[in-house]
């Protein structure tokens, strides 16, 4: 394991009543990595994101950014450079493609470090940049995504956490988002976490990954090493014995 992680939890258990989601998560980021939680419908994904960004409490455990506690809010997780971008995209459906990435930028008040911001986003995604005006309910699937996306990017994070980026999206819209996404890691060395139901893909582009099976981690490893497992191979890549062998 990294010496010096920059998100660390340890024994995180969260719950919803009596529905006890995450049991004892020990995950680790090194910096500069694309990390990827694997599991299936339900496993706990999107608890796990919700609980490291602040949106959701831990009934206990810790989640450490650089070995410090994250704050309990979501607002203070995106001051600290912590910034989700849910499930389902969430984008403002009747505001304009710019103002849905003002509202990324909100805890940011240098105009110039905005503008400089919103240009490296368009760097990334030209489409935003010519869908300027349009309302963000008019786009595609892939561009809600790309839009939601580059929000999150406007507030500048040290952590990008993704929750299924690819659900819903063509097979070419997905490899072009997560071009993207690797291109963004490689040329800004950006930490990104993802959790996926699609485990070939997190895999085929993660450096580290975890199997999160009905609240807990089962697995971890290299993506390509998990990749080639048998495990995740039956499991998680549809693949039948057979086809293995
Ligand atoms: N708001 C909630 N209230 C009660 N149970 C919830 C709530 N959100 C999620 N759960 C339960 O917690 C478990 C994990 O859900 P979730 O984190 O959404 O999984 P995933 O994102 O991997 O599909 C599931 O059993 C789900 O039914
Ligand atoms: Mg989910």
């Amino acid at each position: 394991m990294e010496n010096n992680p920059l998100l660390l939890t340890t024994d995180l258990n969260v719950h919803y009543g009596g529905i006890h989601a995450l049991r004892n998560i020990n995950i680790h980021v090194a910096k500069g990595e694309i990390v990827s939680v694997i599991g299936a419908n339900g496993a706990g994904k999107s608890t796990l994101l919700k609980t490291i960004s602040g949106v959701k409490e831990a009934t206990s455990g810790k989640v450490l950014l650089d070995g410090q506690p994250m704050p309990r809010h979501s607002y203070q997780a995106v001051l600290r450079g912590v910034t989700l971008v849910p499930e389902g995209r969430r984008i403002f459906a009747p505001l304009s493609v710019k103002d849905n990435l003002m509202l990324g930028a909100y805890s940011r008040s240098d105009a110039a470090e905005i503008q400089k911001q919103m240009e490296m986003v368009f760097n990334l995604f030209p489409v935003l940049h010519e869908r300027l005006s349009q309302p963000g309910g008019t786009l595609s699937g892939g561009e809600q995504q790309m839009l939601a996306v580059g929000r999150a990017l406007m507030s500048q994070p040290r952590l990008l956490l993704l929750d299924e980026p690819s659900l819903g999206l063509a097979p070419m819209v997905i490899d072009t988002l997560l071009d993207t996404i690797v291109n963004l890691n490689e040329t800004t060395g950006l930490t990104i976490l993802l959790v996926e139901q699609n485990a070939s893909l997190a895999l085929e582009i993660s450096h580290h990954a975890f199997v999160l099976e009905t609240g807990e981690i089962r697995m971890e490893g290299k993506g390509s090493d998990l990749l080639d497992d048998p495990r995740i191979k039956e499991s998680y890549l549809g693949m039948t014995s057979h086809q293995i062998d």
